[in-house]
């Protein structure tokens, strides 16, 4: 069970670090832009490196999104410095690559613990003779630094970060026009209308729904569709947050 302090909904933990781009305190770092905060195993580890390549690569996405990106490791700033050049030339095989985010430099673990981010993984553990690392978590941050989605992986297992991208496209879409969305979905897809709304409220913000059955009910996401939801803002319930981007 995730901590009570890491759950959806609570405030990230505020803490101040020393990061590859210099010392930060991170609710001032974030400002009012979305946070991607993942964790990897540790600095010189084949998997992390592919997807620290990965995230560069991925930049113009999470920039095009509001969302300032930045990792952490239990390893020092000297071995973080070292390693990025290795992410650069592996990830320079693909395409261009800068890792233009701060990587923070936990070595007494201080920040792996309060954010939970430590763990028995076997896969880890037997990797070299390090008593604790950090595995493999997300967590997106809104622009309030409400906690909104965790992610925890082993060590073994690469993530996704098309995933990532899609997870953030979609509560950036169901703040902003209080709808959710189904399985698969992605920008530009059809969203499911909030089991809390009546058919006739829904009527009226979506003309163009189609009932599947008395509980499922989808929509296109049109222009009037947005200007209707922001005028409405004060009525609708939608996901329970404040639309924040
Ligand atoms: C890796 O990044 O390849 C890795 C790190 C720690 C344990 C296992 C794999």
């Amino acid at each position: 069970m995730t901590s009570k302090h890491l759950r959806i909904g609570s405030i990230a933990p505020d803490f101040e670090a020393d990061t590859t781009e210099g010392p930060i305190k991170f609710h001032e770092w974030a400002g009012d832009s979305w946070v991607m905060f993942f964790s990897h195993p540790g600095d010189f580890t084949p998997v992390c490196t592919t997807e620290v390549a990965d995230i560069s690569h991925r930049a113009p996405d999470f920039k095009a999104r509001n969302v300032k990106v930045i990792g952490i490791s239990v390893d020092v700033l000297s071995d973080h410095y070292e390693w990025i050049g290795d992410i650069i030339d592996f990830g320079n095989l693909v395409r261009p690559t800068y890792v233009d985010f701060p990587i923070i430099a936990d070595p007494k673990r201080e920040i792996a613990k309060l954010y939970d981010m430590i763990d028995d993984d076997p896969a880890a553990l037997a990797c070299e003779d390090r008593e604790q690392y950090t595995l493999r978590t997300v967590f997106i941050l809104d622009p309030k630094h409400v906690i909104r989605a965790t992610l925890l992986y082993p060590a073994s297992v690469g993530r996704d970060f098309g995933e990532i991208i899609r997870l953030v496209d979609s509560l950036q879409t169901t703040d902003k026009y209080k709808v959710d969305t189904p399985a698969g979905w992605k920008k530009g897809d059809d969203v499911v209308i909030p089991h809390s709304l009546s058919d006739e409220e829904a009527r009226k913000r979506f003309p163009n729904y189609k009932a599947h059955n008395p509980y499922l009910r989808t929509t296109p996401l049109t222009e009037r569709v947005a200007s209707e939801t922001s005028k409405e803002d004060a009525t609708c319930s939608g996901n329970g947050y404040a639309a924040s981007n």
